[in-house]
């Protein structure tokens, strides 16, 4: 177990909370906590991973600053949830990452894209600024292309999964066979529908002000969406490719253009009214995150499907060979930055939904349990 001044403060905000119950019915933070009398570090990560950030319980405490007790659950939660990110990064060390994450993932990002149009340049030479018969390929060839990003996309897979394991212990969960299989459904729609966001009366959460309003789910949705959609579009071109032997260019109405141009959409205006919507939000439920994160993740969702629809429109003209490094550099900055940045929220908050749908069925706590109430 860790003790940190983040888990610290975490559990004396708990433990107020677990005395009053005032907020019970605002989500499952509340109802999780009534389930216990402590708060060890398993349990709070917990507690923080189920936390969304909506703000309603900050909005409605008598205890919240001015008071002496200077309650604020969003902001502890959204603290402690920053320094999980490190504590479950693989490898260890990486963690720091999590540590200004705005300013390493621009810094990456001009590497790589600058790295990506010099490559291109230089293996092109005269023709970087000629259209090609076989569009992409004719500046990058496919078994390039694969064998980089099959590397790449190789470690980051494995980064991603070290942790989510290590996350997965820490719930206690058991191995995936023996999963109460009706309850991780639920968590999977609850995580699906952001259940959570709705602030708990079905009003939508107080963000990015005090009055409830749905604009971040929403958003939230078409981010999520967009982003699983062009996940699609990549992969039923990868089947057409090897499956088929239909190489990309695709025309516009088969499978992966249309996931691609849908998701691609999604994927603009999801993360554009997040941006828009952090701009304006009530700094104080947020608490002293590293804002950074949020912001590069948006952007380079952003700039991912931008370059892409850009590439779409230009792929035949001579512009293919710059749109193109660009838009690869983009996706590979994404790709390194997965596991180290706000990409990993969605493996622990998913888990964390999972765990309580279990607790809430069988009425008993699941994380936390120290080892000899758990051999009992
Ligand atoms: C299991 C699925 C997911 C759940 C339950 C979930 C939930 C949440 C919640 C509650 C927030 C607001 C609190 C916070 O900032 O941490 C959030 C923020 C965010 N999520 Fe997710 N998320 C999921 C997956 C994803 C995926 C797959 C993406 C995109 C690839 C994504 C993109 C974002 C972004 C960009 C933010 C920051 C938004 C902002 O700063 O306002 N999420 N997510
Ligand atoms: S946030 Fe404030 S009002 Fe809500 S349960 Fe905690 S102490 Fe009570
Ligand atoms: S901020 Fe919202 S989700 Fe987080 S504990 Fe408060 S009411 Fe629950």
């Amino acid at each position: 177990m860790r003790s940190t001044d983040k888990t610290t403060e975490a559990a004396r905000v708990m433990s107020i909370c677990n005395a009053c119950r005032y907020c019970e019915g605002h989500c499952a933070v509340f109802q999780a906590m009534e389930l216990r009398l402590e708060f060890n570090s398993d349990t709070l990560d917990y507690l923080a991973n189920l936390c969304h950030n909506c703000g309603a319980c900050y909005h409605n405490c008598q205890y919240a600053p001015p008071h002496e007790f200077q309650l604020n659950v969003p902001a502890a939660m959204a603290e402690l949830r920053q320094e999980n990110y490190g504590v479950y990064a693989w490898p260890g060390f990486m963690g720091k990452l999590f540590a200004n994450n705005g300013l390493w993932v621009s810094f990456l990002s001009i590497v790589v894209i600058t790295l990506f149009l010099g490559g291109t340049a230089i293996l092109t030479g005269d023709d970087f600024f000629s259209a090609h018969d076989n569009a992409f390929y004719g500046v990058i060839s496919h078994d390039v292309l694969a064998a980089m990003f099959g590397a790449v996309g190789g470690f980051v897979l494995l980064a991603l999964l070290v942790s989510i394991v290590k996350f997965w212990r820490t719930m206690n969960l058991p191995s995936p066979f023996r999963l109460d299989y009706p309850r991780v459904m639920q968590g999977i729609k609850d995580a699906l529908s952001l259940k959570y966001l709705d602030g708990g009366n079905g009003q939508g959460c107080s963000y990015p002000s005090e009055t409830p309003s749905m604009a971040r789910r929403w958003f939230h949705q078409m981010t999520f969406w967009g982003f699983m959609l062009c996940f699609a579009a990549t992969s039923s071109a990868t089947v057409l490719h090897y499956g088929f032997d239909l190489p990309a260019p695709y025309g516009y109405l088969s499978l992966p253009k249309l996931f691609g141009i849908l998701g691609g959409f999604g994927l603009i205006v999801g993360p554009a009214g997040l941006l828009i919507l952090k701009a304006r939000a009530d700094a104080a439920p947020k608490g002293k995150t590293n804002k950074g994160m949020d912001v590069s993740f948006l952007v380079l969702l952003f700039l991912t499907s931008l370059t892409g629809l850009c590439l779409m429109f230009v792929r035949d003209t001579q512009y293919v060979g710059v749109m193109l490094s660009i838009h690869l550099g983009v996706v590979m900055t994404l790709f390194l930055s997965m596991p180290y940045g706000k990409f990993v929220h969605g493996f622990y908050r998913l888990i964390a939904l999972i765990v309580f749908a279990v607790e809430k069925n069988d009425h008993k706590q699941v994380v936390g349990v120290c080892s000899d109430k758990k051999a009992a």
